[in-house]
């Protein structure tokens, strides 16, 4: 794992572009695995101000709220259409089906999608409890897309974004996380204190399901990307 420390958000998310950057230019990037939440907002911002061209890339995301239809403003579709996928041009672009009518065959479904397009850099966010995608504390570090239920903080930190409280999904389809460990390279971004715990297990917590990012010990290239307040910990 290698670790770098910036400022800010914005210093971290300049870092995070300029690595994809220079893997695109060396032509080593076909696929690249997105992340929403907060957490990427800057990178994206950064990424369409770039002058990297994207257009052969192709884009997988991590995953999706349950029961929502893409052009639902809290889905993640919506997200990744309004901050990225409508200013920057790329080649094709994956995120599970919320409003799938079978769940195992959308996630057999997704996971044909990844087989057919390996994922060369996956950006990843963390939750406050540790999660990466939707997996929860608890998630065998073996899975693969899968439908989830979310735990209370996961919906607790993410209620922010929606008008009420009980509009917020109650599950979600995501990579899992032996789909996201396939992943070639890594970048985590965390910013702020409340990611500070989350991080510290992370890096120097034991490799346990108790927190799903301390699967990341066990893959070759990762690189965590922190500000001042989520290392505070460290
Ligand atoms: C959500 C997403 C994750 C994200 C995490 C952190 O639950 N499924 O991919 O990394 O929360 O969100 P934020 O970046 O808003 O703190």
């Amino acid at each position: 794992m290698q670790l770098i420390q910036v400022k800010d958000k914005l210093e971290g998310s300049i870092k995070g572009l300029e690595i994809i950057e220079n893997e695109i230019k060396a032509g080593r990037v076909n696929t690249l695995g997105l992340a929403t939440g907060s957490t990427p907002e800057t990178l994206y911002a950064e990424m369409i101000k770039s002058d990297v061209d994207t257009a052969e890339i192709t884009t997988v995301n991590l995953d999706e709220y349950v029961g929502l239809a893409a052009d639902d403003p809290n889905s993640y579709h919506y997200y990744m259409n309004q901050l990225l996928f409508s200013k920057k041009a790329f080649k094709e672009s994956f995120l599970p089906n919320g409003l799938a009518k079978d769940a195992a065959a959308e996630c057999a479904r997704y996971e044909e999608i990844l087989a057919a397009h390996p994922v060369d850099i996956q950006i990843l966010g963390i939750g406050t409890n540790g999660h990466i995608g939707f997996n929860e504390p608890g998630t065998p570090f073996d899975s693969l897309t899968h439908k989830v239920e979310l735990t209370e903080s996961t919906r607790e930190a993410n209620k922010r974004f929606f008008e009420r409280e009980e509009d917020v999904p109650t599950h979600a389809y995501s990579m899992g996380i032996k789909s996201i460990m396939n992943a070639k390279k890594i970048i985590l971004f965390a910013f702020g204190e409340n990611k500070a715990e989350a991080i510290k297990e992370t890096i120097k917590g034991s490799v346990d399901v108790k927190c799903p990012a301390s699967a990341l010990q066990n893959h070759p290239d990762v690189t965590i990307i922190v500000d001042e307040e989520a290392a505070s910990l460290l």
